[in-house]
């Protein structure tokens, strides 16, 4: 076990040492906001602006710099808003343009910035883009990937292009009537890809941007990047088949893990457009002042692509390219050693300059406290907000709010809606998606309705923020203390000393120069174990609990002996020295 932990200590220089912290998005704490979940103030069971708005206090008071809300934008809602009809209009069921400016005015007046979702990749097929597309318009004839298909030589059928998957199962392709041509879908059915080698597309979408910059957000979160651009079809007769994968674990031939993606995603083009966009932005602080704005960039890609989303060493580009290794990499089996790797790997690998940013959770994927266990809820959230950099928090993580279980018949995800009753549950991403959960009140004070779109958690008379914030010891105050600590020199600009013990003990320092020496202690396991600290920080005789997971043997402010700590079964602690 000690050869183990002598060849894993490394000290890792962080790019942050060399920065200069002026800027409010630097070490960010961002908070996703489901706006169709979060709160609703007209009472018709979907959560609308002026709920987001009523809200933003709340945000501020647990410290959070900024809010990303999933898309706002007129939408059929196929896919609950990332199918957008309108890219320039609010969509009715949230409100109104008046209720967005208000939402914008008080967040400017509560000091939270709002970055809105913008989804390049496709839009709604009830888009007016798409209609006059698919109606031959010369000016939209082209904004869409539409293509004749091939004659089968065999039976002389009408086929698709090629063997694509949506990410949704099924062809990619699909016949329209009217146009007589197939068109693209890497997501639902009613989502057609936009065509990015089209200049007119490319130059509709930086108005976009530059249209929501000019009414005072802050930036955005790209959707879907990986899926921007496909093969250009000049460069072949047809759209290519892709390789099948291979993969054992892919459940069928429908699935989008039949095959590989190498015609479809992550095309070098990509990140040509992230940079254009980094540019746009760029261009839009210098001539109108102010803060300035960023971009998230969403991508499940390789590793290597995603440290290429910050920049290429010529450009810059998402300030804040989205790291899921917490959601793609590390599980409730990873041991404290593949913790300990994969915040080294990526550390290591930022271009100077730049921030790390850890992402626990979203509204694609099940809930932390679910995927972690309940017992891990703290722990993982000690982690999120000592880690340096941006830490992104998924609306009710910060109240240690579960996944609720939604039968087949009540799903409404169409990702799992295109699955079948014995495999839906995988993919659906209902879940994590229903209210929040406010307070003890009907519908957990999510509504004044009396339905909601999907169900409450039956939890929420125990877990909910109101009881959360009055109680002396909760999820929600130890996150608030973690937020409050996170702003302190040696977590926003301290280096970071990191190493496993053994399978289930994580420990790590964070301390800048001349400031505090900060040490966490993550007790993965189901078993306590006690450590002599001092054998690997210069701790000295005593330190200082500053927060601990709630089932901890210890309390906030107690002195402790850093030989002897006692690291409790799933407890996460931040000790700070005492000198
Ligand atoms: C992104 C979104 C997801 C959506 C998909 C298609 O992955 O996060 O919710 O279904 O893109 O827009």
């Amino acid at each position: 076990m000690q050869t183990h932990a002598v060849v894993a200590f490394l000290v890792l220089a962080l790019g942050t040492t060399q920065i200069h912290s002026t800027e409010w998005w630097e070490n960010g704490n961002y908070y996703q906001i489901y706006p169709r979940s979060f709160r609703d103030t007209n009472g018709d069971g979907v959560g609308d602006l002026n709920g987001v708005t009523e809200k933003l206090q709340y945000l501020k008071d647990i410290g959070f710099t900024a809010a990303w809300l999933s898309p706002i934008f007129k939408s059929p809602m196929v896919d609950f808003g990332y199918d957008i009809s309108d890219f320039y209009q609010i969509h009715p069921e949230y409100g109104t343009m008046e209720d967005f400016e208000r939402m914008i005015a008080r967040a400017k007046e509560v000091g939270i910035k709002i970055i809105l979702d913008f989804v390049p990749n496709h839009s709604s097929d009830k888009s007016e883009w798409f209609i006059n597309s698919v109606n031959g318009d010369p000016d939209y004839k082209d904004f869409y990937i539409w293509h004749d298909g091939k004659i089968n030589e065999e039976t002389g059928e009408r086929e698709p292009p090629s063997n694509w998957i949506s990410e949704f199962r099924y062809s990619a392709w699909e016949w329209n009537e009217v146009r007589e041509q197939y068109y693209l879908h890497q997501f639902a059915v009613q989502q057609p890809d936009l065509n990015y080698r089209n200049p007119a597309v490319v130059e509709e979408m930086k108005r976009v941007l530059r249209f929501w910059l000019a009414k005072g957000v802050a930036g955005f979160r790209i959707d879907a990047v990986p899926y921007m651009f496909e093969v250009d079809l000049d460069r072949y007769n047809q759209y290519p088949d892709e390789p099948l994968s291979n993969d054992t674990t892919c459940p069928g031939s429908d699935d989008h893990c039949w095959t590989q993606h190498i015609y479809t995603q992550d095309l070098p083009e990509t990140f040509d457009m992230i940079y254009q966009w980094r540019e746009l932005v760029d261009d839009f602080h210098e001539e109108h002042g102010g803060d300035s704005r960023v971009l998230l960039t969403e991508a499940y890609t390789s590793f290597e692509n995603m440290i290429k989303f910050y920049g290429d060493g010529v450009r810059n580009g998402s300030h804040v390219p989205f790291n899921f290794d917490f959601l793609s990499n590390i599980n409730n089996v990873s041991t404290a050693h593949d913790y300990a790797e994969h915040i080294q790997k990526w550390i290591n690998a930022m271009p100077a300059g730049v921030y790390a940013n850890w992402v626990l959770g979203n509204h694609d994927n099940k809930r932390v406290a679910s995927r972690f266990g309940v017992q891990r809820t703290d722990l993982i959230n000690i982690l999120l907000q000592t880690l340096p950099g941006h830490a992104v928090t998924y609306n009710g993580e910060e109240l240690g709010m579960t996944d609720v279980y939604i039968s087949w018949e009540d799903t409404v995800d169409p990702n799992a809606c295109n699955a079948d009753p014995d495999t839906y549950y995988d993919r659906s991403r209902d879940p994590a998606r229903t209210p929040y959960q406010w307070d003890a009140s009907e519908n957990a004070g999510f509504t004044s309705g009396d339905q909601t779109w999907l169900p409450v958690s039956d939890e929420y008379k125990q877990i909910n923020a109101l009881q959360q914030m009055r109680a002396p010891q909760s999820h929600l105050q130890i996150f608030k203390k973690l937020v409050r600590l996170r702003k302190e020199p040696s977590f926003r600009q301290g280096a970071i000393n990191i190493q496993a013990l053994d399978d289930d003990i994580l420990i790590y320092s964070r301390q800048k120069t001349g400031s505090e020496l900060y040490v966490i202690v993550i007790n993965l396991g189901g078993s306590d174990k006690t450590i002599d600290l001092t054998k690997y920080y210069s701790l000295g005789g005593q330190a200082e609990v500053i927060t601990t997971s709630l089932q901890s043997k210890y309390i906030d402010g107690e002195l402790v002996d850093p030989k002897a700590f006692v690291a409790n079964a799933h407890v996460g602690t931040v000790l700070v020295a005492i000198n």
